[in-house]
């Protein structure tokens, strides 16, 4: 995707996007590299991987991070690796194990939760002070896109312990952008929410739940709009969210779903 110069709409920030490496992660870092920002790309695998190296030759303006996102110590060093400001944070790492709850180990309910909602939180804070002196130092406030998902709005079977740590990341969103606003903290925060898009994610997971392995080909079906989504239409609500073009946005939630939870 090459970025018009003249629509720019991140030019001169600084991003940081986790679970960088994954589907929705590298069509994000993508289009906001695009769009004009140096992106900071967060994931598990060294910095010395194929996979790291290669995101970073594709994109140009940008580093990488090993950054575990349950992990405080990695949040600290990320913290005084990437400067003293950040424009724009999304909170997209994420796992989706799934089964029935009388056979899913508690050890996975925990790391499910760990991964999807305490690493926002560690994020936040973590990155406060750096998004809140980039919200100062122009006049457009920090944007922070949490990835959270339709799983946070209606229920589905097998996948009790990923709904209930996105459902806990969409009331994470709305508390803290409320106590940015009330802290004078120009720092904006929403939640975006994904219906099924095909990805490792979804790949992976229609693997485990179906013999057949199309469950994924039958969730498109049974999307209104009779497909799932691409990685890149998720990208752009992201786009939106982290531009000035949602500044009076805050604490909301964005579903792009072709339709699920219309119904
Ligand atoms: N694919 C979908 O249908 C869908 C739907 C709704 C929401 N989402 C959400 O979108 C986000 C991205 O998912 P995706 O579909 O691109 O999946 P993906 O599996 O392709 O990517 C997830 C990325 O997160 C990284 N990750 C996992 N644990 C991590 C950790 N502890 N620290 C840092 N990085 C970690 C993985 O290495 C991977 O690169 C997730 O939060 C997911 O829950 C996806």
């Amino acid at each position: 995707m090459n970025g018009n110069r003249q629509h720019l709409r991140l030019k001169g920030c600084q991003a940081l996007v986790t679970g960088a490496l994954g589907g929705i992660g590298m069509a994000i870092c993508d289009l906001f590299v695009a769009h004009g920002a140096r992106v900071w790309l967060a994931d598990l695998e060294s910095a010395d991987s194929d996979k790291a190296r290669l995101a970073l030759e594709q994109f140009g303006d940008a580093e990488y991070l090993r950054l575990d996102v349950t992990d405080r110590r990695d949040w600290d060093r990320a913290a005084a690796r990437i400067g003293d400001r950040l424009d724009i944070l999304v909170n997209n790492a994420g796992i989706a194990p799934t089964g029935e709850m009388e056979d899913l180990p508690l050890e996975q309910w925990q790391q499910v939760m760990a991964v999807n909602c305490q690493g926002a939180f560690l994020a936040l804070a973590t990155l406060a002070s750096h998004l809140e002196r980039a919200g100062k130092s122009n006049d457009r406030w920090a944007s922070v896109v949490n990835i959270s998902s339709i799983l946070a709005m209606v229920g589905m079977s097998q996948a009790s312990a990923y709904a209930a740590s996105k459902g806990a990341l969409r009331s994470l969103t709305k508390s803290a952008a409320m106590e940015f606003v009330q802290g004078e903290r120009p720092i904006r925060v929403n939640s975006l929410h994904p219906g099924f898009v095909e990805t490792e994610m979804t790949r992976a997971g229609s693997d485990a739940m179906s013999e057949a392995g199309d469950l994924l080909a039958s969730l498109g079906r049974e999307t209104p709009m009779a497909r799932v989504g691409t990685p890149e239409e998720i990208a752009f609500a992201a786009l939106f969210l982290a531009s000035s073009e949602s500044s009076f946005i805050t604490g909301s939630e964005l579903t792009v779903d072709g339709g699920w939870t219309a119904r």
